[in-house]
């Protein structure tokens, strides 16, 4: 999505807009550009389809300075990819914007600007919000409450960073629905669309709440809120280090964020485990009381994290007893709901700002749904700090398109809440600490599992020409297959589906043939004998198959049936256990078949429009 850097300081800004675009690159886009007031206070813009190195490159061609800016790398949604609809977007040579989100309302906008003779340079929505201003300054209003006017004229979601050339001194912001952090520096000020862009300048930051403006001067912050009113925000003390957000000795982000997952649980579970039991004080005050009250569970969430989701209700169900929904967030917010009183609603995101689990997480509490628990892996996020309970998963930044390391946190994060809510409905207490044990082990059987790397290069050789891919998984497993194939088709361009394999004589078994290779994860569960018989239903028809098995699953291996054996493991963990070389295979394959592994094309990080 589209990532936003601003800054005001006492010397030229261009090097740090440009190192923040570079930090928000993982957002995924598709142009950049920059626009800054030069020495004589003139408007200097500069923009250019495809990557940052390629504005840099028109930059040294063409040099802008001046002690402040505004930046945009652009995630298309309205008109294509090119440098007309790249931000910044100015009018009159006197305002530029940037701007993260849509404007619902632009066509509406947009006539009212034509009918006043504005020409428009580009199709995006934007470029109403700077015409809009220019309108406003026109009659007189200063840049603030230009921005204060317009921002009552948009219906939609903004992040927004103005400047302008009638009042050089000053940068403003301003967001609602789309995220945005103000960075306090050294006569120096800063906004980003997230606290990563700007981990080099600061480590202290605002962060703006829903409706906010703020005016940013080189040594000094002022915040409004939606009415208007000045207002103070805390300033938070981010821990976040540089070298977490770089990609160090790995080729790519993915492959360092596999190969963090083993680190990233141990600091997920870091003070949640007692000797033999789960801290439910780790859950923070509020949580006791409303844990004893919840009957019923509704989780929301998107891609990834839904498939968390999907394992957390077949854990629910079956060991709590509670009644457990599981919907993508951009459905439940566009039908009817039926409200079962005491029920707990559990977001899950890694990023904590997409837009759909957002919206719906705020229709949840219109519609009256009590509680509110984010399982999230962002602390400063939209989600975080909108819900009443939260669980943080300690993953550390993820950069890569590719949700690994959040996904397997997820999870963990899953089974803690799993424990805890189990023991109001008598959890014995051998099984909690037969859970508690798997859980110490799963940083050092990820690590073993990390180690079949070599094995499953060479699954990845013989898929990687292939066009379509199947995987297959059944109960708590149907949803890491689910993962499976998201995690090929979105970096390898691989088309792949994941279906429970008891399914597939009921259609897909008609895509079957030796040149759609089958993927099946086979943990030794209850359903281990059913899934067998659905592999002879492959085999019997030509399939090949490519199989992830418990030691102990006893999966024979044969001239179309290629198994790499994965250490014994309980069923508790086995899903983040079977995840982990699904995660390896389909970055192998893109690698092999070169693709941008870590931006994958027309894909976003983090999903913060509709
Ligand atoms: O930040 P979130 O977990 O809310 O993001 C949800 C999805 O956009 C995300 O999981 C997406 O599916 C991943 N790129 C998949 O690898």
């Amino acid at each position: 999505m589209c990532g936003i850097v601003g800054a005001v300081a006492t010397k030229d800004v261009v090097p740090v807009l440009l190192q923040g675009l570079n930090r928000l690159e993982y957002r995924g886009y598709d142009s950049a550009g920059v626009a800054v007031l030069d020495t004589e206070k003139c408007l200097k813009r500069v923009r250019k389809p495809g990557k940052i190195k390629d504005l840099e490159k028109a930059l040294l061609d063409d040099p802008a300075s001046g002690v402040i800016g505004i930046a945009h790398t652009r995630w298309a949604t309205h008109g294509e990819p090119s440098e007309y609809n790249a931000h910044p977007h100015v009018c009159n040579n006197s305002v530029a914007v940037v701007h993260n989100g849509i404007i619902e309302n632009f066509e509406i906008l947009k006539e009212a600007q034509q009918n006043l003779d504005y020409i428009f340079t580009s199709d995006t929505d934007t470029e109403v919000i700077v015409h809009q201003l220019h309108q406003y300054i026109d009659k007189g209003a200063s840049l603030l409450d230009a921005v204060k006017h317009t921002v009552k004229d948009l219906q939609g979601a903004y992040a927004l960073g103005v400047i302008s050339t009638e009042e050089p001194d000053h940068l403003i912001a301003a967001r609602r629905g789309s995220p945005l952090v103000v960075g306090l520096g050294e006569n120096a000020n800063y906004i980003a669309s997230d606290v990563a862009a700007l981990i080099n300048e600061t480590q202290d930051f605002i962060f703006l709440e829903e409706g906010d403006i703020a005016v940013l001067k080189p040594g000094k912050v002022s915040v409004f809120d939606c009415d208007g009113n000045s207002v103070e925000r805390d300033v938070h003390h981010s821990k976040l280090k540089t070298d977490a957000v770089e990609r160090g000795e790995y080729e790519h982000y993915m492959l360092k964020e596999i190969y963090e997952q083993p680190s990233a649980i141990a600091e997920t579970l870091e003070g949640r485990l007692g000797e033999s039991s789960v801290l439910e004080a780790s859950f923070g005050p509020k949580a006791k009381d409303i844990l004893d009250k919840v009957k019923n569970i509704q989780i929301i969430a998107c891609g990834t994290s839904y498939h968390a989701g999907m394992i957390a209700k077949y854990g629910f169900e079956s060991v709590t007893g509670l009644p457990c929904n599981v919907e993508v967030a951009s459905e439940f917010r566009y039908r009817k709901h039926v409200v079962l009183p005491d029920t707990l609603f559990i977001t899950i995101s890694q990023s904590g700002e997409t837009a759909d689990t957002l919206a719906a997480l705020r229709l949840a509490k219109e519609l009256g749904y009590k509680h509110t628990l984010a399982i999230c892996n962002v602390p400063e996020s939209s989600l975080v700090r909108e819900s009443e309970l939260t669980l943080m998963t300690r993953a550390g930044p993820e950069i890569g398109v590719a949700s690994t390391k959040a996904f397997t946190t997820q999870l963990v994060a899953i089974l803690l809440l799993l424990v805890v809510l189990a023991r109001r409905f008598k959890l014995p207490e051998d099984i909690e600490s037969k859970v508690v044990e798997q859980l110490r082990k799963l940083p050092g059987i990820i690590d073993d599992v990390l180690k079949l790397d070599e094995e499953i290069k060479v699954f990845a050789e013989e898929i990687a020409d292939k066009d379509h891919a199947l995987f297959l998984g059944r109960g708590m497993h149907y949803a890491v297959a689910l993962e499976g194939a998201l995690k090929l088709k979105e970096i390898s361009y691989i088309h792949a589906e994941g279906y429970p394999a008891g399914e597939l004589k009921h259609g897909p078994l008609a895509l079957v043939d030796a040149n759609v290779p089958i993927i099946a994860v086979a943990p030794n569960d209850k359903l281990i004998d059913k899934l067998k018989s659905n592999l002879q239903e492959v085999r019997a028809r030509g399939g090949k198959l490519y199989v992830f098995a418990d030691q102990h699953a006893n999966v024979k291996a044969d001239k179309d049936t290629k198994v790499i054996q994965v250490a014994p493991v309980d069923i508790a963990v086995s899903p983040i256990i079977f995840t982990v070389p699904l995660q390896l295979l389909a970055y192998h394959v893109a690698v092999i078949k070169g693709t941008d592994v870590d931006q994958p094309r027309n894909l976003a990080k983090s999903v913060t429009v509709e």
